[in-house]
């Protein structure tokens, strides 16, 4: 008879605690990201959920803190695209962080803390930092995997992702496989770490995100904007206008991923936000933007103007303009905007899409036919557009003893997970373009970079950790 009851009362504990249907308390656990507006005081927290009554809080303190505070304007959307169960996208804000401080966040449900974690919050413009910079991760390889582990063995303070967030078409069945379960590992060891836990993400969206736009054969393509909530300061798209393709698919499957992205679809894409003494500008470079319409790079144009006051400033896309590799060499559009750039005083700019490292030297480009009309090559192709013109070298820079920029440097670093493109050009100095100063593929590696005021320093590292590159600029 005892024997029975103890069955009965652990069924029962069972289904009170919602276990006996096997229903998991997150689909995706608890991340960072920077939030619609983003500041140095605040950052938003997102987890997934399967959909339910439950009452969610999230509540966080700053380092020192004995109170807790409560998360505020919390929401969810409901995700219900294509063969998945539908859930739910919980998103709260943190406002009052101290920046540049560690603070501690809990998440319960139905009044019982079920997660909780320390994260770091933004840095304020006086305080030193290191970013992480790295493109192509989310191949769910066991390459990616071993990446983000040495990833977060360097601590930095934020991650940026230069596009090709997750393989193969960034479907949100692709994130359930490849991306939460390696970024926001539980522990951290070579399958992957609790980064997105503890550290802002932010990424610009690359072809394998933003291409596949056919609703009725991929329903849940373009997660990005289910999962990621980024600042929505950059320029009015329009869907089907010059920079946002429009969508196939029928109504219906239209109208669950517009619900599903909210006020995120189709604006996300572009982007500009601070952190520490730097000036960040995200964009899109697929090449289904017209750059010939002056929207986009009006903006891109005025937010550097608005950001003279950064000590530095940054840019990450996707698509690497200035590339020796044999691999997407033809695909060129960004060198479009490369004066914008240079006139606003961008320091690097980061890419990826080109499985490899690469570095150029500090360098500016007058595109040909450059006048009233923005004027791509011949090889015009679907991928991408050949873009000629004439690049001037600033060869002083040494990165050592000769520190201070004339241009604008271009790392290619899309490395992060997927198969190396043309590791047979490494050795071969006469394969690469004039303007390439160091070209490493024969190892999947990433970028950290250590900013302290006027100094930076910037490193590539490898699968082991293993320095394979480094420069340091000053001001
Ligand atoms: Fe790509």
């Amino acid at each position: 008879m005892k024997y029975i009851i103890a069955i009965f009362l652990l069924v029962f504990s069972q289904i009170i605690n919602g276990q006996a249907n096997n229903s998991p308390d997150f689909l995706a656990k608890p991340y960072l990201q920077l939030g619609k507006r983003s500041s140095p005081q605040s950052l938003q927290l997102l987890w997934h959920a399967p959909i339910s009554n439950d009452v969610w809080l999230a509540e966080y303190k700053n380092n020192g803190e004995t109170e807790w505070k409560r998360a505020t304007d919390q929401k969810f959307s409901t995700i219900a695209v294509g063969k998945i169960a539908p859930f739910s996208v919980y998103s709260t804000s943190f406002t009052s962080l101290k920046p540049g401080t560690t603070f501690q966040y809990r998440v319960s449900k139905n009044g019982k803390v079920i997660f909780s974690s320390e994260a770091e919050s933004l840095k304020s413009p006086g305080q030193p930092y290191r970013i992480a910079i790295s493109g192509d991760m989310g191949a769910g390889s066991n390459t990616a995997k071993k990446i983000a582990y040495e990833i977060f063995k360097t601590k930095p303070d934020m991650l940026a992702i230069a596009g090709d967030i997750v393989y193969n078409r960034g479907l949100a069945s692709e994130y359930t496989t490849k991306f939460w379960p390696v970024y926001n590992k539980d522990d951290a060891d070579t399958l992957g770490a609790p980064l997105m836990r503890s550290i802002p993400f932010v990424a610009s969206v690359g072809n394998h995100d933003a291409s596949t736009r056919d609703l009725n054969t991929y329903p849940d393509a373009l997660a990005y904007y289910h999962f990621w909530e980024q600042p929505l300061n950059g320029p009015n798209g329009k869907e089907g206008g010059a920079f946002v393709p429009a969508l196939v698919g029928s109504d219906a499957n239209k109208k669950a991923f517009y619900d599903g992205a909210g006020d995120k679809y189709p604006n996300m894409t572009n982007f500009s936000f601070d952190q520490g003494n730097a000036h960040w500008t995200v964009i899109d470079s697929n090449p289904y933007v017209d750059w010939n319409v002056s929207t986009l790079r009006d903006w891109v144009a005025k937010d550097l103007v608005a950001a003279a006051n950064a000590t530095w400033r940054f840019v990450l896309y996707h698509h690497p303009c200035f590339n020796s590799s044999r691999a997407h060499y033809e695909q060129q559009q960004m060198r479009l905007i490369a004066p914008i750039l240079e006139k606003g005083k961008v320091d690097i700019v980061f890419a990826g899409h080109v499985h490899n490292y690469q570095r150029t030297y500090p360098m500016t480009f007058v595109p040909d036919n450059q006048g009233s009309q923005l004027v791509a090559g011949a090889n015009n192709t679907k991928t991408g557009k050949v873009v000629n013109g004439r690049w001037t070298l600033d060869k002083n820079f040494d990165g050592k003893r000769k520190t201070k920029l004339n241009g604008v440097i271009y790392i290619t670093t899309g490395a992060g997970g997927q198969g190396l493109y043309n590791p047979e050009q490494t050795k071969d100095k006469d394969s690469w373009q004039k303007f390439t100063v160091n070209f490493e593929s024969r190892v999947h590696s990433f970028t950290v970079m250590d900013v302290n005021g006027n100094t930076l320093v910037l490193r590539q590292l490898d699968i082991n950790g293993k320095e394979v590159d480094r420069i340091k600029i000053t001001k």
